[in-house]
């Protein structure tokens, strides 16, 4: 009761003391009239200017739209089958892993493609800087520019300078620092696999780094990746010390010991082995976590992870050559003092292998490690010894 009264008599007072005020000033009406007024005008003006700043603005919200859409139906690809299938005009994007995965992951149900499809080879480079070898590929890639996309993770720091001329020009992808050894270099891998489906016309996915080279011409290549049952991926079970000896029995029952497998980084796979390992959840947290070095886990997840989902899809060998003769734990670089015709004649007269379930002497697509000091050469006799 008494909180009111005091409420109503706050009123109160403020009507009393108006009044009062008003009653004060009856004296000098004419002047505190014309104050009065005054405010009156210029409360007036204030409030026409708001109400035609606020009409304009609507109006400017109403309009923009209008504009905008004018401008999308000039610019905006036709709303036809073309906007799914044509491939992104721009390798940058601001998606990051979670977000590009996702997208990557999208499958068609239906297997038969309502339009022409010309099965492209994603050749896609992880790399920490510059590409040395990028005039040889050039050179190899020429004139089959419908049947290749490129792709390349580097470095952030990394800005490449590439001629327009170059098939290299414009294919980076967005990227993260990537360390040997370490997830961080298959999520270089898993990112690159990532881009490179968001073009629907990528049937085959071939992983090289910097130091690699083709060994045979575009058109070899191309019937040998189009025409194979098997994805080539090392996958192999070792015993000791470097092959089972780096499994952790924490990783079971996701992965056991007999499953556990070995195998080089770099691969060439089809489009739904490179699906699952893109969607892949069940796998990546029992690597990341329990295959650290000397666990190197580049080398064990996606052969053990791929063996354990797609047996029957995988030939479970490499496609590139590498030298692991000299020893060590890198395998041997070649430099201008190595390259020549007896090197060549090394790398082709290997074992034979299986292609097809058929023995075959063409084993080897492509050769790591070159130094850049190799490319004079191998540019000068490319045709003799690449076959382009
Ligand atoms: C990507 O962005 C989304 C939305 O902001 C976030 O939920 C997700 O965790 C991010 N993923 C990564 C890998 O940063
Ligand atoms: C691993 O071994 C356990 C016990 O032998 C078995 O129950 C489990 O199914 C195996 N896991 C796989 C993925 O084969
Ligand atoms: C590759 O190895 C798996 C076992 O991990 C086997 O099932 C498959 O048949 C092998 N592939 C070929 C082409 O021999
Ligand atoms: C590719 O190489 C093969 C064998 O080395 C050769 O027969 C063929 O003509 C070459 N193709 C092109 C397009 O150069």
């Amino acid at each position: 009761m008494q909180s009111r009264v005091g409420s109503y008599g706050s009123l109160e007072n403020g009507k009393e003391s108006y009044t009062r005020t008003t009653n004060q000033s009856s004296r000098p009406l004419p002047l505190r009239l014309l104050q009065f007024l005054l405010l009156f005008l210029g409360v007036g003006i204030v409030f026409s200017c708001l109400s035609l700043y606020t009409s304009r603005f609507l109006k400017i919200q109403n309009v923009v739209p209008l504009v905008q859409s004018r401008i999308q139906s000039c610019v905006q690809e036709p709303n036809n089958l073309e906007k799914w299938i044509r491939p992104p005009s721009n390798l940058i994007h601001t998606m990051n892993d979670s977000e590009l995965f996702w997208r990557a992951s999208f499958v068609p149900r239906i297997k038969e493609y309502p339009f022409k499809r010309t099965p492209k080879i994603a050749f896609m480079f992880l790399t920490r800087g510059p590409l040395p070898m990028a005039p040889l590929w050039d050179k190899f890639f020429k004139g089959n520019e419908k049947l290749y996309s490129i792709y390349i993770h580097s470095l952030p720091s990394y800005h490449p300078d590439f001629p327009t001329s170059s098939a290299f020009y414009g294919r980076q992808i967005p990227s993260q620092v990537a360390e040997w050894g370490m997830m961080s270099m298959c999520d270089g891998e898993r990112r690159l696999l990532a881009n490179a489906l968001l073009d629907i016309s990528n049937e085959w996915f071939v992983l090289l780094s910097e130091a690699c080279i083709p060994l045979q011409n575009f058109s070899i290549v191309y019937r040998y990746i189009s025409r194979s049952r098997f994805s080539f991926i090392g996958a192999f079970d070792e015993p000791g010390p470097y092959g089972r000896g780096r499994y952790n029995e924490n990783m079971s029952p996701e992965v056991n010991l007999t499953e556990w497998r070995k195998g080089s980084q770099w691969f060439e796979l089809s489009r739904k082995l490179a699906v699952d390992i893109v969607q892949d959840s069940v796998y990546y947290p029992k690597f990341e976590q329990f295959c650290r070095p000397a666990c190197y886990v580049d080398e064990h997840y996606f052969p053990t992870m791929l063996s354990i989902q797609s047996p029957h899809l995988l030939a479970n060998r490499s496609l590139t050559w590498v030298d692991w003769s000299r020893g060590g734990a890198h395998p041997a670089t070649f430099g201008k003092a190595d390259v020549n015709e007896n090197f060549f004649k090394k790398i082709s007269d290997g074992k034979p292998c299986i292609y097809n379930n058929q023995p075959t002497s063409l084993c080897f697509l492509f050769a790591r490690k070159f130094a850049p000091s190799a490319l004079e050469y191998l540019l000068e006799h490319s045709s003799k010894y690449l076959g382009f």
